[in-house]
């Protein structure tokens, strides 16, 4: 073939990739082209028939030839691309502003305790702290022995705690057993043992206890926070946790009560109780966690030197708060998957609590 039929080809192949209507037509040029069988590849299989010379110098237009007719294509491609996108989005336009349609998205219900996590997350990540997770089922050693819970503690008797029978083979035939977690305060141990201070957390989560009456389930939640720094005091913890109960309970002041108390992981300890009324009954206390400074034999065994570190951290619980903040008379009714109680109590999955919004909607 002539340079002049390459030219002619060129031509041929130019006319069809402008003319070609759509990504689909396009790719028949291309296979025609460049297929396997295309124009352009029979004639590289043919050189090796030609004799040495012209191999060489038709060879390279060959090869230059394709290498402009794949441009071509591509920057077509690109086109239609992009005019196909346009057309796309001059029809399916979405109106956001519209209300959900009628369905499962508008029928589904966010449970009071996910939305009462979500509004404490809220408070909390405009303080500066992280969300922290741990396991349910948890080895006895972090849920208790290095959180300073000897072990003729009786939080840790059977009477309490759920052991499981599956023995731990973590760590060899002495690892400690397995317990369902009796707190969130193994996510502290957790924590100080991965990660350096600063540190800034709060953990939510499931915790078991053997207890079921009226106002006790097996299964409740909790939620846990810890601040461990070179200085941080008992002060900043006030400071941050009267900042929580006013974004909580969504009011400017808020009376709130340290009363001494003792929880092995912490020295000294405090159980807070905060004036009723904020709930709108006056008069009343109600205690809503328990807190403190970090115990220094706690730092000491997840790791760190407690002459450098300090801290506080709190215990509180959700499910109460849950209740008192949202007027849920019974606490087994939270847990009972009853879809006429969460389609009361629920909440739209588009009631997103913020600081600024609001926190309930
Ligand atoms: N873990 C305690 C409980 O379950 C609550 C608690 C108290 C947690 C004081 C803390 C704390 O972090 O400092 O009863």
């Amino acid at each position: 073939m002539a340079s002049a039929d390459l030219n002619a080809l060129e031509a041929k192949l130019a006319g069809e990739i402008t003319s070609a209507a759509d990504v689909a037509a396009l790719d028949a040029v291309r296979v025609s082209a460049i297929g396997k069988k295309g124009a352009i590849s029979e004639l590289m299989a043919g050189l090796g028939k030609l004799p040495a010379e012209e191999r060489k110098t038709f060879g390279a237009a060959v090869n230059q030839l394709k290498t402009r007719v794949t441009e071509r294509i591509d920057v077509r491609k690109l086109s239609l691309e992009s005019s196909a996108l346009t057309a796309r989005l001059a029809t399916e336009r979405a109106d956001v502003t519209l209300p959900v349609r009628a369905g499962a998205m508008a029928d589904g219900r966010i449970h009071p305790v996910s939305q009462v996590f979500d509004e404490i997350a809220e408070i909390f990540a405009d303080m500066g702290f992280c969300i922290a997770e741990g396991p349910d089922i948890e080895s006895d050693d972090l849920n208790f022995t290095r959180l300073n819970i000897p072990a003729e503690h009786p939080a840790r008797q059977m009477h309490d705690t759920f052991y499981l029978n599956t023995p731990n083979t973590a760590h060899g035939t002495n690892a400690s057993p397995f317990v369902l977690r009796t707190h969130t305060s193994p996510v502290q141990i957790r924590t100080m043992m991965s990660q350096k201070p600063p540190i800034r957390i709060i953990a939510p989560g499931r915790v078991y206890r053997m207890d079921s009456d009226a106002t006790h389930t097996p299964m409740f939640h909790q939620i846990e926070g810890l601040v461990i720094d070179e200085s941080t005091h008992f002060g900043h913890m006030k400071w941050c946790l009267e900042e929580f109960c006013k974004g909580f309970f969504e009011v400017e002041q808020v009376k709130m009560r340290f009363r001494a108390s003792h929880f092995p992981f912490t020295e000294p300890s405090a159980e807070v109780d905060v004036g009723a009324e904020a709930i709108g009954k006056p008069g009343q206390w109600l205690e809503i966690l328990g807190c403190g400074m970090v115990h220094p034999k706690v730092i000491a065994n997840c790791g760190l030197d407690p002459e450098k570190y300090q801290g506080w951290a709190f215990g509180m619980g959700l499910d109460r708060i849950t209740m008192l903040k949202y007027g849920i008379p019974d606490l087994r009714d939270m847990f009972s998957g009853d879809l006429r109680w969460l389609r009361h109590y629920g909440f739209s999955a588009f009631d997103v609590p913020t600081l600024a919004g609001g926190m309930s909607g």
